[in-house]
């Protein structure tokens, strides 16, 4: 039976309930879950899980972002998992996701997208050994019942600030804007459905995703 390792990113876990609607949406497949793990990524991990874009241009950046605040790491199993949950995910560029799928939905913007997922059976086996060695993700037959959890308690409501996020950095990247006033206006949003979660790790990824719009601003 496929293997995949899925996880959800800082932007996605930050916002409790549009990680809980991408999770949901995931198991509504009928995969398995075999691994269910909140956790922090410490940057050793990161350059690790990521070693495969070591040499672009963009490698720091997804190595602060990624291990910014808390994710949802996890091994997903089933038939054809793996291009199954890249599907349902949609393009890797957030702009590019088709509207339906759950990039196209959730997403930031650009590299900004919500999960990744394991891309071939061959880089499954190792992001999983990675994961399971150095990452503390362990398989255990409750993992369904603490994903079923997470998505109970989370789930409820209609907190999605999904549109305004991608609004301050449209309108940033637009006028040129990079003043603090963006930086606290991405705090203040991600702020908003983001229980359990720290100021420091609020902060360090909107942090993130400031840097992007930085980028962006200086290369127009
Ligand atoms: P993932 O690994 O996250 O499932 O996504 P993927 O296979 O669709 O994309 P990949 O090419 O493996 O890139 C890994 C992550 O790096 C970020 N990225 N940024 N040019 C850029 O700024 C850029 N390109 C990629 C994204 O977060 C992407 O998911
Ligand atoms: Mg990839």
């Amino acid at each position: 039976m496929e293997r995949s390792l899925v996880i959800i990113k800082p932007d996605g876990t930050v916002r409790r309930r549009v990680s809980a609607l991408v999770l949901e949406a995931l198991l509504d497949r009928g995969y398995k879950i075999c691994a269910f793990r909140e956790m922090r990524v410490p940057e050793s991990l990161a350059k690790l899980h990521y070693a495969v874009h070591k040499e672009k241009p963009f490698f720091p950046w997804l190595v602060d972002f990624i291990s910014s605040a808390p994710v949802l790491s996890m091994i997903f199993e089933g038939d054809n998992v793996i291009q199954g949950v890249r599907d349902a995910l949609g393009a890797t560029f957030v702009q590019k996701a088709d509207p339906t799928s759950l990039r196209g939905k959730y997403g930031i913007w650009a590299g900004v997208n919500i999960a990744h997922a394991s891309d071939a059976p061959e880089t499954a086996v190792k992001e999983i050994e990675l994961w399971t060695s150095k990452g503390g993700l362990k398989e255990s037959s409750d993992a369904e019942k603490q994903a079923r959890t997470y998505i109970k308690q989370y789930s409820s409501g209609d907190a999605d600030y999904t549109i305004e996020i991608r609004n301050v950095v449209k309108n940033a990247i637009e006028s040129r804007d990079a003043s603090n006033d963006v930086l606290q206006s991405l705090i203040h949003f991600l702020e908003k459905d983001s229980m359990g979660i720290s100021p420091e790790e609020i902060n360090a990824l909107a942090s993130a995703i400031f840097d992007f719009v930085k980028e962006e601003v200086e290369k127009i």
